[in-house]
């Protein structure tokens, strides 16, 4: 079953938002889809509590418990995982990058935050698992600054994922209601840019 780990040792960065709208377009595939969070803060899983009986399910689960969870959930039927982590937390972000065919590493373009890559690139490069950086919250006409980032992660070692999202109150509103930007209105820039990705990451793991 494709597993999707998203990670950044950056709070802030979009994990949440990206694992959810990741998941709901898994759902609108038909696939079984689950996200679990592994986040003390329970982010996904409050969105979860907010969206109700609506798929995917947002499962909790402590990292130690991580690779049982998987187990439960692949027995249970279970065809496509995101996982959203923490940051500043190294054994949470290890174990989903293990567990995880293609890791995503949302940042946002600001120097602290492409700094943060190179703890999260250090911890992706030990586990080999296929990684990439997701450019996010990326402001209109910020093409010199999207051009730094990509050579800052470039110097760490990590790959730029072709799909950028940018700066969309879409993101920030859907995620409040318990919904995800395609279903407040498709049309938005917002909702393209998950499907691009979904597409992508199809090519990638095959989902
Ligand atoms: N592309 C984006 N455009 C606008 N707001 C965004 C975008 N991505 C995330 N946000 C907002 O930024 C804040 C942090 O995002 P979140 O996904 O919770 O980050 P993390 O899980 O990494 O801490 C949230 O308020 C979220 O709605
Ligand atoms: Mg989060």
């Amino acid at each position: 079953m494709p597993i999707v780990a998203i990670v950044s040792q950056k709070g802030g960065s979009g994990k949440t938002t990206l694992a959810i709208h990741l998941a709901v377009r898994a759902v609108a595939s038909g696939k079984l889809t689950y996200v679990i969070d592994t986040d003390p803060q329970a982010t996904a899983a409050a969105w979860g509590d907010w969206r109700g009986d609506y798929q995917p399910e947002v499962i909790t689960s402590p990292p130690a418990r991580l690779t049982r969870t998987i187990q439960t959930l692949t027995k249970g039927g279970g065809e496509f995982i995101v996982i959203d982590t923490p940051p500043h937390a190294d054994a949470a972000a290890r174990e989903a990058v293990k567990a995880a065919d293609l890791v995503l590493i949302p940042t946002r373009l600001r120097a602290f935050d492409l700094h943060a890559i190179e703890a999260t690139a250090e911890l992706v490069g030990f586990a080999g698992t296929p990684a990439f950086v997701l450019l996010n919250a990326v402001p209109a006409r910020a093409t010199r600054q999207v051009d730094a980032a990509i050579q800052a992660v470039d110097g760490y070692g990590l790959k730029v994922c072709p799909v950028r999202f940018g700066e969309r109150a879409a993101f920030h509103q859907a995620s409040a209601t318990g919904e995800v930007a395609a279903e407040i209105n498709v049309e938005t820039k917002a909702a393209a840019e998950v499907e691009a990705l979904w597409q992508w990451v199809g090519q990638q793991i095959g989902n």
